[in-house]
């Protein structure tokens, strides 16, 4: 059984989270794993970005991100974007991450998000869970997809949907 929640409430599961971004997204970020270190703290102190963390049996086995803005000039004026979806190497092909992207989409939209946007290389991961390519952004040296998928809101979905 996957549990998720913010990162706030399982301390313990920081080190592992840092550990995933070190592991897979240092060299295309050119960060260290002490700059990852001040990027949750950067986290932490914002009033909009937030860390998500799936468990399985309290073991911690990937995370997401809900940010206010992502790191590409070009798309400053879309805001929110899920980022930084990462499952652990060891429980991968179980369904953790859809689940985490689930997770977020149903956060986002009880916040009264209705477009959520994210940036990916591959899009035919996100394509059969409902989001759509539409744009191409350059994030460090990559070409990536700026993928979108419109939220329904729990609270009002016949109005979302008419
Ligand atoms: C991409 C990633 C998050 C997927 O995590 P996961 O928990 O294994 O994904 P799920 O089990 O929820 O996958 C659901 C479906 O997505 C598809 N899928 C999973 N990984 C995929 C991949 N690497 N490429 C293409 N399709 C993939 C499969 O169809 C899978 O269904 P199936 O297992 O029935 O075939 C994981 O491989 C990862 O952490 N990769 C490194 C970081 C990364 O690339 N993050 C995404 C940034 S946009």
């Amino acid at each position: 059984m996957i549990n998720i929640q913010p990162i706030g409430e399982v301390p313990d599961a920081r080190q592992a989270c840092i550990d995933w971004a070190d592991q897979e997204w240092s060299a295309v970020a050119n960060f260290t794993a002490e700059e990852w270190v001040e990027e949750f703290q950067r986290i932490d102190q914002s009033p909009t970005d937030q860390v998500f963390v799936a468990h399985s049996d309290a073991v911690p086995v990937g995370m997401v991100w809900l940010l206010a803005h992502e790191d590409v000039d070009s798309h400053r004026h879309l805001t929110p974007w899920l980022s930084g979806l990462v499952v652990d190497p060891a429980y991968r092909r179980t369904g953790i991450a859809r689940a985490l992207v689930a997770y977020v989409e149903s956060r986002a939209a009880t916040e009264g998000t209705t477009d959520l946007h994210l940036l990916t290389v591959m899009p035919n991961y996100y394509f059969y869970q409902g989001w759509d390519v539409i744009d191409t952004a350059i994030l460090g040296q990559q070409r990536v997809f700026v993928m979108k998928k419109a939220l329904v809101n729990p609270d009002h979905p016949a109005q979302d949907q008419a």
